[in-house]
């Protein structure tokens, strides 16, 4: 049974998997972008990037009729009156701001061919008056006799586990305008699955929804950078990091989740969206509440450096002409994602220190091919750690938290290995004659 029609306008990470998740919910879709080569991929069933699950939806709900793609905007106005938004909202070029102009492309380029009753759910993540503002955007744009409702529903998913996220998100967030709405009503049908299921949902104002997202993505990115400013100290005294994290994460008001000191965090998300949430409070006069982010943003990346410098020591001093093997290239394990990703970020710099850096990651070589194409890329763990003389583990991926260290012995030039993201067995380690070292530890 097909329940509703609506579109989602940008494929990417968000757009692709809200799509084909709606659609097996029951819903007949049509994903819409701008990028011919995606939405050319996407037709043959085959997702662009990597996460874990969404190719069988995919691939189903195509085969079930439910679900299709297109680029044109004139198919997307008269497929359906529901519209989900999921387009890039980049950190500009300069500036701490959110880059806004593919959200408003898309109203310029959809409105003005509308007829009738439509309602445009942005999932985007947008700065707090963004909503209101685009649908002034869209009375301006609208056609005589057509009716343009902009609600806000913000995205929560976590790449590597996205298809769970959305199909079974853990809340719903809608932020509706004061008057004349139908976007709850709308909502409910669109989500009336999750809903039946007892799902949370937390309908609101327009602000308070954009709100809603940047505050959770704040909080968690202060939650790593916290333990990660422990760590710091931990290192000056000889504490152990991983043992404090524990043992403060059994009070269920902290809890352990997010403590995992190490690298910290990147991505296509929280980096970018801690700075937009700065830039935007002091445009709107309130600079002073969000400083705080700007010591977050500096504590992460202070553990980018803090990892070069230890590779650096455990080459003697000098990185040139070392052979440097970095595991992980991704912003996390389960995803390709390399978007501001601290073990790409770590290669990057190894290598303008001259050592020679060879990289693996089992689904982020494509995308890191094309942000440092002159670094050394391995087709295998095993080829990578061949020749090191120091290995970084940067990513988590399970297949590097599970190395075998006897074996991986028997392939470098040194044992020195260095645990960016405090995972693997150290005893293990230490055992087949490794020098291991870790942040936020003295091991
Ligand atoms: N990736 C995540 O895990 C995640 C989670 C929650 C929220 N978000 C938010 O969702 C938004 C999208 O993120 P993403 O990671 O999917 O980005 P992305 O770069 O993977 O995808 C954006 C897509 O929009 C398309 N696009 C650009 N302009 C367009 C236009 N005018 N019409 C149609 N399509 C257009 C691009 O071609 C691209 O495919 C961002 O605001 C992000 O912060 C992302």
């Amino acid at each position: 049974m097909n329940l509703m029609r609506m579109t989602v306008i940008g494929t990417g990470y968000l757009g692709a998997t809200h799509a084909a998740c709606m659609a097996e919910l029951g819903h007949d879709v049509l994903g819409v972008d701008v990028d011919e080569k995606k939405i050319e991929a996407l037709k043959n069933s085959t997702v662009p990037f990597y996460e874990p699950g969404l190719p069988e939806v995919l691939e189903r709900n195509i085969a079930a009729g439910r679900l299709a793609f297109t680029t044109s905007y004139d198919e997307a106005a008269a497929f359906a009156n529901v519209h989900f938004l999921g387009v890039g909202t980049p950190q500009q070029r300069g500036s701490y701001a959110a880059d806004l102009k593919y959200v408003y492309a898309v109203i310029q380029d959809l409105v003005p061919k509308l007829k009738g009753k439509h309602v445009i759910f942005g999932k985007s993540t947008v700065p707090v008056g963004t909503a209101a503002e685009l649908q002034q955007m869209a009375n301006e744009l609208a056609p005589e006799g057509t009716e343009v409702e902009i609600a806000w529903n913000p995205e929560f998913l976590r790449e590597g586990f996205a298809v769970k996220d959305t199909i079974t998100p853990d809340r719903i967030v809608l932020g509706t305008r004061d008057e004349n709405t139908t976007a709850e009503e709308v909502a409910r049908e669109v989500y009336a699955t999750p809903l039946a299921s007892g799902t949370p949902f937390v309908i609101t104002d327009l602000q308070t929804a954009e709100l809603v997202k940047v505050s959770a993505n704040a909080f968690l990115a202060t939650k790593i950078s916290f333990i990660n400013a422990v760590s710091e100290v931990c290192e000056l005294v000889g504490a152990d990091v991983v043992k404090l994290a524990d043992a403060i994460g059994y009070d269920d008001r902290i809890g352990r989740k997010f403590l995992g000191a190490g690298l910290g965090f990147g991505g296509g998300c929280l980096p970018k969206d801690i700075r937009a949430f700065m830039a935007r409070a002091g445009e709107l006069g309130a600079d002073q509440a969000l400083t705080f982010l700007r010591e977050v943003d500096a504590i992460n990346m202070r553990r980018r450096d803090r990892m070069v410098t230890l590779a650096r020591e455990a080459c003697g001093g000098n990185l040139l002409g070392h052979n440097v093997t970095v595991l992980g290239a991704a912003f996390k394990p389960n995803s390709d994602d390399v978007r501001d990703s601290p073990a790409l970020s770590i290669a990057g710099s190894l290598s303008l220190a001259g050592a020679q850096v060879t990289v693996y990651d089992p689904q982020g070589m494509e995308n890191a091919r094309k942000v440092f194409p002159t670094l050394n890329y391995a087709n295998s763990t095993d080829d990578a750690l061949r020749g090191a003389d120091v290995v970084v583990l940067a990513t988590e991926w399970q297949e590097f938290r599970e190395l075998d260290p006897v074996h991986a012995a028997s392939l470098v030039r040194v044992k020195k290995v260095l645990d960016g993201r405090n995972v693997l067995p150290v005893d293990a380690w230490k055992e087949a004659g490794w020098d291991i070292k870790a942040l936020g530890r003295s091991l």
